[in-house]
């Protein structure tokens, strides 16, 4: 295991497209980071170039301290598992998992003390001598993890390794890498288009956009802390609700006003818009921060559009003007479709955005 070092690379196919410019990031030694983005953003190309599968145009990759920018793949000392798992059809499973180990020159019994130990922490073992044909895509994504780890890489890396597995299953594959990483310790980056993929496994998350580095944090710091409108619209389902205010000061207090509300802000609130000195801005509202009030607490009343049962919560779906805001309530009381709602916001968790440059506003 390792450290992995990427400072301020760069991949350029041709002269035109830019899919990773100049981005720098650490993983730190046994960490479980996420490349996180819309399709196209440059996860894959980026984790090519770690592999030593792709050239890099600018930029550096250290592992552990060694610079292996200009290292063939087989001496980064690094795994890949893909989203087309690619293990080989004509092996068995045993086999699969002993192939490169053999290549290495490793002996008959530790070949076997490995292809055990990996199967074990995979929960594979009863299915080693099996053929790929006569495994599900469950298993045969277990079967490629196991074969990337038994070679013990410094570094480990996994491109969309669930999205080819039906859903009930790719959301326990999760549960399972995240066990089998545990155990494994390894250093590994794992790329995904799915937010809440990326929310339930990482231990950080780098949010790409454009081939650009957007955010870089916990998966608590980009949900609360969404560094511009891009990430506080990407993570977490329903979505931001995003409001255009006017920034207004009667006396002392300070107002946000909307056409269907007059906030006035708190004090703590207030204090992060001192340095800002324009007279609009994007207030985000996450939807559990929207909150059923009674009619003295109230900052404005809507009627309820939807409502999706959720089981142990609902969301309540409302409209102002063109604009449909969701909420999430507690699953009681039910709510009815033209049921009049009285609403406030959480003030502690608002959002403020900047909205011409996008960037969060006051931290
Ligand atoms: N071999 C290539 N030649 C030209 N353009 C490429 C090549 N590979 C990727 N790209 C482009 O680079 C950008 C990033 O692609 P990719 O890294 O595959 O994104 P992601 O994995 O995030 O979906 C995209 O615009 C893609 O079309
Ligand atoms: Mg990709």
């Amino acid at each position: 295991m390792a450290t992995l070092e990427i400072k301020n690379l760069t991949k350029k196919f041709g002269r035109k497209i830019i899919a990773v410019d100049n981005i720098s990031l650490e993983v730190h030694d046994g960490e479980f980071l996420v490349l996180l983005g819309p399709s196209g953003c440059g996860k894959t190309t980026t984790m090519r170039m770690i592999a030593g599968l792709e050239e890099v145009t600018d930029g550096t990759i250290l592992i552990g301290d060694v610079d292996v920018t200009e290292l063939p793949p087989r001496k980064r000392n690094v795994s890949m598992v893909f989203q087309n798992y690619a293990i080989w059809p004509h092996m068995t499973v045993y086999e699969n998992i002993s192939y490169a180990l053999k290549l290495k020159h490793m002996g008959k019994s530790e070949i076997d003390q490995v292809v055990h130990d990996v199967a074990r922490m995979t929960k594979i073992s009863e299915l080693l001598e099996r053929l790929p044909t006569q495994l599900s895509g469950g298993q045969q994504q277990r079967v490629a993890v196991a074969r990337a780890i038994a070679v013990s890489p410094k570094v480990f890396l996994m491109d969309e390794p669930l999205s080819n597995l039906d859903a009930k299953l790719r959301v326990s594959m999760r549960t399972e890498l995240k066990t089998i990483h545990a155990s494994a310790k390894a250093t590994t980056v794992f790329v995904t288009h799915d937010q809440s993929e990326a929310m339930s496994i990482a231990d950080r998350i780098v949010i790409m956009q454009g081939g650009k580095i957007v955010q870089i944090g916990s998966p608590e710091e980009v949900y609360e802390k969404s560094a511009d409108l891009f990430v506080a619209d990407f993570i977490g389902t329903p979505p931001t609700n995003f409001f255009d205010v006017e920034l207004k000061k009667t006396g002392e207090t300070l107002h946000l006003v909307h056409p269907h509300f007059d906030l006035s802000l708190s004090p703590k609130n207030a204090a992060l818009l001192q340095g800002y000195d324009k007279d609009r801005l994007v207030l985000g509202v996450r939807p559990e921060n929207i909150l059923l009030a009674n009619e003295q607490a109230k900052i404005m009343s809507t009627t309820v559009l939807v409502v999706e049962p959720q089981g142990s919560h609902q969301v309540i779906a409302f409209k102002l003007d063109e604009n449909i805001i969701k909420m999430v309530a507690p699953a009681q009381p039910k709510m009815k479709t033209g049921t009049t709602i009285h609403l406030n916001f959480k003030q502690e968790a608002l959002r403020f955005f900047d909205p011409d440059s996008t960037l969060a506003i006051g931290n």
